[in-house]
């Protein structure tokens, strides 16, 4: 992985970095990150509750919505989405262009909601395909997520990597984003992990492996947001988990608005992921709302936490 360099005198901005890039996919991630901008801007303010509750019976933010809206017009307005779909919307929205090879997006548009007023990092989730959703991780054809965190970043596969840009907060070049890290890779040697849930719940084999990674001097890391204990893996090296529980046998993290595009930018990065058994890309999900246990990381974790799942 190239450390960029931000500080440098001829930083990569994002248009430069999308250059090479299809023309749709280059206005989509720009369209993210004018609009994750937003986002941010209202964090300090947007920290209430609604009354309403999201397809999956789970109370909205402010913030929630907010971020469904502002990136719901945003995608639209690039004319370039046949379909969206969100994990805050009960159907998705019918863009411009709804062809059978269109643009198609699932999003989850703000990743954490239950951290906002604690101020840990949240995020943004976006899978890309063509044609109808639902379709299996395999078929992506691009996949970006943002953190709000210390920093703003997006971070999004090209053809053949997954870089990562910085928003700039001040100097001549205030409100770019510049390259950060380009050709991202799980580094080797692991150092953390994150599962979420609780002990007591988790199935057997994940508490023996979480024992044996313990001993070899992996170190806890969770903060409650997929997207952000997701990057310090892709950071750091490690896994990542929502794992089978007992009392929730397909886990919580939806394939279509989290796992898949996520595990997309995993493969390309050099890690693995697995509901237990098989990479979630190979998952053929039948509606969006499913979800499936989920281990993401460096490919010998997740093997090793397969072989531990197989033996039961
Ligand atoms: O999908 C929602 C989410 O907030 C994820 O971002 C996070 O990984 C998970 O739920 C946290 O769940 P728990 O509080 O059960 O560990």
């Amino acid at each position: 992985m190239g450390m960029a360099g931000i500080g440098e005198t001829h930083p990569i901005f994002l248009a430069e970095g999308l250059a090479d890039l299809e023309r749709d996919l280059a206005v989509i991630y720009t369209a993210i990150a004018k609009t994750a901008q937003s986002v941010s801007k209202q964090l300090p303010f947007l920290l209430g509750m609604t009354q309403s509750l999201n397809p999956f019976g789970e109370k909205q933010a402010k913030l929630d919505v907010f971020s469904n809206d502002a990136f719901g017009e945003a995608l639209m307005e690039t004319g370039r989405v046949g379909w969206l779909a969100s994990e805050e919307l009960e159907i998705p929205l019918k863009g411009s262009s709804p062809e059978k090879d269109s643009l198609s997006i699932a999003m989850d548009p703000l990743d954490g909601s239950s951290n906002i007023t604690t101020n840990n990092p949240l995020g943004s989730i976006f899978g890309i395909w063509r044609g109808k959703l639902p379709q299996r991780g395999r078929d992506l054809i691009a996949a970006a997520f943002v953190t709000y965190g210390p920093t703003l970043t997006l971070t999004f596969t090209t053809s053949r990597n997954v870089d990562q840009f910085v928003e700039i907060k001040e100097g001549p070049d205030s409100g770019k984003f510049a390259l950060a890290y380009q050709n991202m890779k799980l580094p080797p040697k692991p150092e953390v992990y994150g599962i979420g849930g609780t002990r007591a719940e988790w199935i057997a084999p994940v508490e023996r492996f979480v024992r044996k990674i313990e001993a070899r001097g992996m170190h806890l890391r969770y903060g409650g947001t997929f997207i952000g204990d997701y990057n310090q893996i892709l950071q750091r090296g490690g896994i990542f988990s929502y794992p089978s529980h007992k009392g929730k046998p397909g886990g919580k993290l939806r394939i279509s608005y989290e796992t898949a595009p996520m595990s997309f930018i995993t493969e390309l990065a050099g890690g693995s992921s697995s509901d237990g058994k098989i990479s979630i890309l190979d998952l053929s999900p039948s509606s969006l709302t499913q979800t499936s246990p989920f281990y993401v990381g460096n490919s010998d974790l997740v093997r090793e936490l397969e072989a531990e799942i197989a033996a039961g």
